[in-house]
């Protein structure tokens, strides 16, 4: 049986993969940010799952406003790195897992989530700056990342998004699926994106350090009044982008304290301000 066994929280600022592509990551500016996936790079090499399923968005990049899914599932075999106007990242090729994946798409349809099925897309920094911050700097010559991704993305840039109630719901029926399919794998889940951050308009630039601090006691400790929070509440204290954040509860609800099993670990938990408009939030939570 395949099995979650941690879930991972991450922002997923652009700068961040551009800091590492062109070599900047012990200026004085990004060193502090950098340290704090330290020991994140570590434990990832120590735990190394099989499979990672990532909730992330896209920017309008894969999908442009003319179709916006509101939950889309990857279920290719690869994906490569999207140009975001100054080419692709210098980062290894997305290897899918396409089994498992549909296996997924197919539970958590059957259990009435109506996500839209993609076989073929680029994906943007939402992805793989995430996977940047994890796994550190890889040679895309050399070929892959450590383990295989499923994509899963989710629309908070265009209204209406999803509530976090129905991303919580939604990583409940996703921890389902994997656990009802056959090869022992390890999965992690991760969750990014957030924290508080707003690009735009008259309060672009907008930190909130102590809601943000927060709301993820609030995820770690009492994920369900976290899940109550509606949307207007991240827009109106974590900016117009601090939607992001709601991605997060997709990971937390996916973990086995919500279906009858012990309180996750906290392993590692990191907040730092400032990278790029944004504030930059993680942390580990490992099933026991
Ligand atoms: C920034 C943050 C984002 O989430 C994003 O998608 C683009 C830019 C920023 O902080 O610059
Ligand atoms: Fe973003």
């Amino acid at each position: 049986m395949a099995r979650i066994s941690a879930s991972v929280y991450c922002s997923h600022v652009p700068a961040i993969g551009a800091a590492m592509d062109l070599k900047k990551t012990a200026e004085p500016y990004w060193q502090p940010l950098f340290k704090g996936f330290e020991f994140s790079r570590q434990w990832i090499k120590d735990n190394r799952p099989d499979v990672v399923f990532l909730v992330y968005n896209d920017h309008a990049t894969a999908f442009s406003l003319d179709i916006i899914p509101t939950f889309a599932i990857g279920t290719a075999a690869q994906y490569q790195p999207a140009d975001e106007g100054w080419g692709p990242r210098p980062v290894p090729v997305v290897n899918g897992h396409a089994e498992l994946a549909s296996h997924i798409a197919h539970s958590v349809i059957q259990e009435d989530f109506d996500l839209t099925i993609v076989n073929k897309m680029d994906v943007d920094h939402g992805l793989t700056v995430p996977l940047s911050l994890m796994c550190g700097e890889q040679d895309p010559q050399q070929g892959a990342w450590p383990f295989k991704v499923i994509p899963f993305a989710v629309n908070v840039v265009q209204y209406p998004v999803p509530s976090g109630r129905r991303c919580y719901q939604l990583g409940q029926a996703i921890r389902r699926a994997v656990e009802s399919f056959d090869d022992d794998l390890n999965v992690q889940i991760w969750g990014t994106g957030g924290m508080s951050h707003q690009l735009q308009g008259a309060r672009a630039g907008l930190i909130n350090r102590e809601w943000d601090n927060a709301w993820l006691d609030m995820l770690i400790n009492d994920p369900a009044a976290c899940a109550a929070m509606p949307h207007i509440d991240y827009v109106r204290e974590a900016g117009s982008e601090g939607i992001e954040l709601v991605m997060w509860l997709i990971a937390r609800g996916a973990m086995a304290d919500l279906a009858g099993g012990p309180k996750p670990r906290l392993t590692h938990r990191f907040y730092h301000v400032p990278a790029s408009n944004t504030a930059v939030g993680h942390a580990i939570l490992e099933n026991t």
